[in-house]
Formats: structure tokens, C-alpha cells, sequence
């Protein structure tokens, strides 16, 4: 798990007799080496509940790392979210003499369980202290409650973050995702909001937050082991950057057939999609980069306006959204919180969502009428790579099926495009190859103080990317601008030596717009920047002005970006192991799946 977060991490083992509880600041490794020095043995139980923690509230020290015990010893809890009313509990809690011993919002609900436990009409009742504990939290939790007196139970519940059961022979698991526990077994019971569940060795109980029965979901997980390990590669990220053609490929497979562009589970009927008149697109990170190419294709094919939005920007500003817009709403976990509120925000306005998502059984997926799922497998480096370009692999997929429904495109122009997309695989799979070239770019680069990237059209999402790749990597200033906006600002910024980074667009894509990068190039040239020119095999008219020139494959110029972000990747990779940066799996700061808006 500790993609999910790696600023601290902790584990408590129950037994009959208590509870042994092991914190520490900094990545899993540190708590290994504190857990031999504390000694295996003295860790042995029955139940065992662990975190690896994103910081919200209080730094990420030892006090602030979870699980956090009660006032008495007996109760320890791990969170995931955010507890909104944590300070008037915190103050009640103060009043009743319980003194806290970390900053963090969480700490509350292990002494409140504490509390419900020892004392009043739950006391002594394990999963009555914890509903009651339940009914007293706002906000978005993932919760797990253990009590040495019940030490072969785990009482947990989740609202609007992710919990996951794992089903073993004898052995109970509960995850934030089915990484935590696929090496014991692939059954998995997936929750609903609002859901608790007891486990023991034996097997799980699934209940509303009032204490009724409810039901879960079981499905066997698809992936194996070797999915999340790293198989032969000195990191998860450079074994995700070469399993891109086949998160493309698998991405597309299925979705054409006798001539027609197919969706997969959808509540949207082809009616629905005919009236569509507007897109929204919300999404963060590198998906919001790949939602930025929904935007280009959509509108080009479509010809419907297509807005795009940050999705933590979304909801707050009253988007005029009807029963004809269609909210396009995309990422890889499908746990996002910002994106996931937009979802919700957008279904309460009448419109149609669609989910671009890589995890089956996502909350995000749940919560739309239609889920376009990308298969790029399991993503576990934080910084997006093969996800990336199965999103924009599938935004396409979604601006085709428009195209078709609304009949702005003829089947053969759609045929082509299409062929066009699933020639990509193949491209990508020859441009792994340019690997040693940027590694040698990055070694004449050395130390980068800051870098830019420009590119125009489809090029500026992947400028955009690629400056995204380096500020997470490398911790490094870089920015990405359309190249042509340069000369009313940035280009101020353009020093001896600055390093410049410019997707060129096809030169037989729009004629004007080769032409005028080209240009932009030579500006930055005059003013001392050295260029790294990405740009498409045969077109020499860029030659004399690349300080560094990379190859790609010709394709058409929307599949360009399928292409252009490769390199870019890599980049990024050997700037970062240049600055010193060599976890580049899990750059500093970061997490994989941030579950809090
Ligand atoms: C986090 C990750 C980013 C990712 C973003 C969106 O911030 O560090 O790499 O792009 O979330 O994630 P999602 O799962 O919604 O695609």
C-alpha cells in the first residue's frame, strides 16, 4: 500500500492481551528496521491493522503516524480522509481530561471507541462502541477499529473512500485496494458507501452504519502478483513506461467491431448520446492532461463544444450543466475525491456521466451512468505513465462513439481513424528504443535548474505532461506553455543554456502550425536556449535548430500525443536520477490516490 502514501507508516497487533504498536516518520523501510529492533516477537497477534499515511492534518512525524491508540491502551484505529468535525471532538474530548497526543484529525475516533467501550450503554460491546463511534464522524473515512479484548476481530467501515475485503481460507484481509492482499488471495467483496464490516479468520459480516444487515459485492480479482511486482526492472515506473503498448492495445481491444465503435457498460443509450450538445471534462493530474486531447478530438470529430475543467475547481463555481451534457470524467484509481465530488456534483444537475477509469469497482465507475474502462493493469508509480496514455487511448474511443452517434463523422472516416489508433501499439513499441537517447540527453543536460516545454495543438497537452513528469520526479522548476503564447510572457524567462523541450506537430498535419513552431524554436534560439526537439521521423526542417533532435514515428497529427509523451517519460526518469532523485516510483509529497478533496 504504500503508494497510497509513504510521508510515515505504522502497525498494531492485537492479542488477548493487549495491543503492541509500532509508528514511524519516513518510508516503510524505517518502520521495518524499527519493527527488528523492537523484535518480531514481541509483534505476534491474531489481528494486525497497518497504515501507510498521505499527511492532511500534522506533519508527518512519529506522533502523527497512524494506527493512534486510545487513552487506555486497548482501542487502536487507522483512518484514511478527512474527519471534518475533529475539532469540536477533540475539544469534548479535552473536557473529559483525554489529553491527545498528535495533531492529526484522526486520533479522536481511538478514543472515542475507547470511550463508547468503557463507559454508558455500549460499554463492553465491541461493534456497538464502533457504530456509535461511526455516528458521531463527518466527513470521508476509511476506518479500522481494533480492541485487545476482541482480538480475533476487525471492525471497519468506509464512507466515500475506498475499503476493499480479501477473503482467504482461514484469513481475513481488508484493503484500501486488492494490492494489499493478492499475494494471499484473489476473492475480494467490494463495499458500498456508507457500509461496515466485521471480519474474523473465518469469515466477514457486512452492515449498515445503523447496525442492519447489508451485502457486498464479491468478484475474483483479475490481475496477478506479477502485475504489481516489478519484474526484472529497477523500478515500477520504467516497467509501466515499456507496458505501454499493451495498455494501449488491451485499451482498444473490443471497442470496434463490424465497423462500429462499441462502449462497454453503459446506461447512456445511443438516443442519449445523439442529443448530447456539450462535453465537460473533469479530471486532475495527468488525467486532466489526457482530458485536455478528449477536448481537441471531440471537437474536431463532434463538432460540439467541449469544456475542460480541474476537477477540484469543478463543482464550486456552478458549471451550466443539462440532461444534454455529457461530464466526461477520467482517472486511473476512480477514487479520486475531487473528481469523484465533480461526478456528483454533475449527476445532481441533470447530466450524463461517463467514466474513463483503470480500477473495476471503483467508487467513481459506480457513481456514473456509463464507465469506459482503460486496461493498462495495475499503476503502482505514482507518476502516471502506461494510465496516461490508456486515457487518452480511450478519450478517443469516447469522441468516436460520439462522432457515430451523432453522425458527424461517415463510418470510413471513422474506420480511419481508428486504424490510425490501433497502428499506435506498434509505434510505441519501436519508440522504447529512444530510451539510450535521452539518457544521454539527461547526461549532457546535468544539473537543470528548470526546464520549459512548448508544443501547439495537440502538442500543448503533452508540453503539459512532460513539465508535469519533471516537477514530480526531478522536484525541478519546469512549466508547459503553448508555443505560441511564449513571446507574451514566458519567453522572459528564456536564459543561456535554459533548456527547452518542443513537440513539434506533424508537418503533414495543419500545414501553419509547422511552420509557426519552427519559428517559435528560433526565437528561443536567438535569446541562448538549448532545444530538444521532439519531432516526427522525416522531417529534417527542424534539424538546424535542435540542439538535441528525438525521433518518433510518424502517425496523424491527433495520435501524435500517443507518441510525443514517451520520450518525455524517460526524461523525466533520468533528469530525476540525475538531481539524485533514485525512488523515482514515489517522488516526495505525493501519493497515488488522494481520497481527500
Ligand atoms: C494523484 C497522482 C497523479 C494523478 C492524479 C489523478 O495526484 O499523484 O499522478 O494523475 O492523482 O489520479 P486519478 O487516479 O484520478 O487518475
Amino acid at each position: 500500500m504504500e503508494y497510497r502514501g509513504y510521508d510515515s507508516s505504522g502497525i498494531a497487533v492485537a492479542d488477548g492481551a493487549g495491543i503492541s504498536l509500532v509508528k514511524r516518520a519516513g518510508k516503510l523501510a524505517n518502520l521495518e528496521e524499527r519493527i527488528a529492533e523492537v523484535g518480531e516477537d514481541s509483534m505476534r497477534g491474531t489481528t494486525a491493522i497497518g497504515h501507510t499515511r498521505w499527511a492532511t492534518h500534522g506533519r508527518p512525524t512519529d506522533e502523527n503516524a497512524h494506527p493512534h491508540l486510545s487513552y487506555d491502551g486497548r482501542a487502536a484505529i487507522v483512518h484514511n480522509g478527512i474527519i471534518e468535525n475533529f475539532a469540536s471532538l477533540r475539544t469534548e474530548l479535552e473536557a473529559a481530561g483525554i489529553e491527545l497526543s498528535s495533531e492529526t484529525d484522526s486520533e479522536v475516533a481511538a478514543h472515542l471507541l475507547a470511550r463508547a467501550y468503557n463507559e454508558g450503554e455500549t460499554a463492553g460491546d465491541f461493534r456497538a462502541s464502533a457504530l456509535a463511534v461511526l455516528g458521531r464522524l463527518e466527513g470521508a473515512f476509511t476506518l479500522l477499529f481494533t480492541h485487545a479484548d476482541h482480538p480475533g476481530q476487525i471492525i471497519a467501515a468506509r464512507r466515500s473512500t475506498p475499503l476493499i475485503v480479501g477473503v482467504g481460507d482461514g484469513e481475513m484481509f481488508l484493503g484500501s485496494d486488492v494490492a494489499a492482499f493478492i499475494e494471499f488471495t484473489k476473492e475480494a467483496v467490494e463495499l458500498n458507501q456508507d457500509n461496515v464490516v466485521v471480519i474474523t479468520a473465518d469469515g466477514y459480516e457486512v452492515l449498515n452504519f445503523d447496525g442492519s444487515a447489508a451485502q457486498g459485492r464479491p468478484f475474483t480479482i483479475d490481475w496477478d502478483l506479477a502485475a504489481a511486482e516489478k519484474a526484472g526492472y529497477d523500478s515500477f515506473m520504467m516497467k509501466e513506461i515499456h507496458e505501454q503498448p499493451a495498455a494501449v492495445r488491451d485499451t482498444l481491444a473490443g471497442h470496434f467491431h463490424d465497423g462500429r465503435v462499441i462502449l462497454d457498460e453503459s446506461n447512456i443509450s445511443e438516443n442519449d448520446l445523439k442529443s448530447i450538445n456539450q462535453v465537460f471534462v473533469v479530471a486532475c493530474g495527468s488525467a486532466y492532461h489526457s482530458g485536455l486531447l478528449a477536448k481537441y478530438a471531440i471537437e474536431h470529430w463532434v463538432r460540439i463544444p467541449v469544456q475542460i475543467e480541474v476537477a477540484s475547481e469543478f463543482r464550486y463555481r456552478d458549471p451550466v450543466l443539462d440532461e444534454r451534457t455529457l461530464v466526461l470524467a477520467i482517472s486511473q484509481s476512480g477514487e479520486t475525491a475531487d473528481t469523484l465530488e465533480a461526478v456528483r456534483h454533475a449527476r445532481t444537475q441533470g447530466a450524463k456521466v461517463m467514466a474513463v477509469c483503470n480500477t473495476n469497482g471503483s467508487q467513481i465507475p459506480r457513481e456514473s451512468d456509463a464507465v469506459l474502462y482503460t486496461h493498462a493493469g495495475p499503476e503502482i508509480g505514482v507518476a502516471s505513465t502506461k494510465a496516461f496514455l490508456a486515457q487518452v487511448a480511450a478519450n478517443y474511443i469516447v469522441g468516436l462513439a460520439l462522432a457515430q452517434a451523432k453522425g458527424t463523422k461517415y463510418p470510413d472516416e471513422i474506420r480511419e481513424i481508428w486504424d490510425a489508433l490501433e497502428g499506435i501499439p506498434a509505434k510505441i513499441e519501436q519508440l522504447l528504443a529512444v530510451k539510450g537517447q535521452v539518457k544521454e540527453i539527461a547526461d549532457d543536460l546535468g544539473a537543470v535548474r528548470t526546464m520549459l516545454f512548448l508544443g501547439r495543438g495537440v502538442g500543448f497537452p503533452v508540453a503539459l505532461e512532460g513539465a508535469l513528469k519533471l516537477k514530480e520526479l526531478a522536484y525541478i522548476h519546469a512549466e508547459g506553455f503553448p508555443a505560441g503564447e511564449l513571446k507574451h510572457g514566458p519567453i522572459a524567462l528564456i536564459e543561456d543554456d535554459l533548456p527547452v523541450v518542443v513537440v513539434v506537430p506533424s508537418p503533414r498535419g495543419v500545414k501553419l502550425l509547422h511552420s509557426k513552431i519552427v519559428s517559435n524554436i528560433q526565437e528561443i534560439r536567438a535569446r541562448g536556449a538549448k532545444t530538444i526537439v521532439i519531432a516526427e521521423e522525416g522531417d529534417d526542417s527542424v534539424e538546424p535548430y535542435a540542439n538535441w533532435l528525438i525521433r518518433i514515428p510518424a502517425t496523424s497529427s491527433i495520435m501524435q500525443p500517443l507518441l510525443a509523451t514517451v520520450p518525455l517519460q524517460f526524461l523525466a526518469a533520468d533528469i530525476a536520477r540525475a538531481c539524485g532523485n533514485d525512488d523515482i516510483d514515489k517522488p516526495r509529497n505525493l501519493a497515488k490516490s488522494v481520497t481527500v478533496e
